[in-house]
């Protein structure tokens, strides 16, 4: 009998202050309330996601970055319950350490995808949703070459708009490195912080169709700008666990059910 693999989706976008840690920790809950079995990876040394996750400052020392030290652990043997509805493999400040043990590392961009495969335990997970650090960094690379897909948040600003090309071309450069893995899916992009009241907003997202050239990759969903993100994170809580009635949570739950119509499927059907 073949071992059941997860899917595996980072959420990229090497622009900051974008909603990737927020998003993150928000479609993990919602996975998670629909009865799946996830693993929030976060793998950006702000650990913003471990920290709406609820994981303890104590907690986030060296997690993620064991992986990348000379006797590497295993992901599965580092994963901790959340009080969120499923689990994470924390990062602290010292992942920052692991850009220098990549780059020192033969094949290092490598590490994590090798690790991953080697990693039956984790095939109890339904999905894994790997959390990505702001900047073109190796850490980003690694991420992307463990990954079967991504998706993209983007802010309707100009600035953001403009970087999307250099992600769509990192994307394609690294299909030749991925060997049996090949390309990297696009699953979707999408907007948060939306105010869709505004002209500029329009113009944007219209640039960003224009930019993918497929529309059916850009989801209709859009997160809307709202304080309560913040509200929630002060308490160190994903939003949709907060206040699941609020606009953001529901269309945090729309995005989910947009970006994984095959997961809702098979947790019907199983
Ligand atoms: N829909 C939203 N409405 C208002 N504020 C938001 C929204 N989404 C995210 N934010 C806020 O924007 C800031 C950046 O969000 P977040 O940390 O998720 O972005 P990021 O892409 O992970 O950033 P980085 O690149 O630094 O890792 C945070 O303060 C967050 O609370
Ligand atoms: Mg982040």
């Amino acid at each position: 009998m073949s071992i059941k693999k997860p899917l595996i989706v980072a959420i990229a976008n090497p622009k900051g202050g974008v909603g990737k840690s927020t998003t993150t920790a928000n479609l993990a809950a919602v996975a998670a309330r629909h009865g799946l079995k996830v693993l929030l990876f976060d793998l950006d040394p702000q650990a913003s996601a471990s920290d709406i996750s609820g994981v303890n400052e104590d907690a986030i020392t060296s997690f993620a970055s064991a992986m990348f030290g000379e006797a590497s652990v295993l992901p599965s043997s580092i994963a901790v319950e959340t009080s969120c509805g499923y689990d994470i493999i924390p990062a602290g400040s010292d992942l920052i350490t692991a850009e220098d043990m990549i780059g020192k590392l033969p094949m290092g961009e490598q590490r994590l995808s090798l690790l991953i495969d080697s990693d039956t335990a984790l095939s109890k997970y339904d999905l894994i949703l790997i959390d990505t650090v702001g900047a073109r960094w190796r850490l980003l690379t690694a991420c992307l070459m463990a990954t079967d897909n991504v998706i993209v948040p983007l802010r309707p600003s100009r600035l953001s708009v403009k970087e999307l090309p250099d992600l769509l071309e990192l994307i394609r450069y690294l299909t030749p490195y991925r060997g049996k893995k090949g390309p990297i899916s696009i699953r979707g992009l999408f907007f948060t912080e939306v105010d869709e009241r505004t002209v500029a907003t329009k113009i944007n997202i219209n640039d960003v169709r224009a930019t993918v050239g497929d529309d059916q990759l850009v989801m209709n969903t859009m997160i809307p700008k709202s304080t309560v993100i913040e509200q929630a994170a002060l308490v160190s809580q994903p939003v949709v666990l907060y206040d699941a009635h609020c606009g953001v949570s529901r269309a945090y739950e729309e995005l989910f059910v947009e970006l994984f119509p095959e997961l809702l499927r098979e947790q019907k059907s199983a």
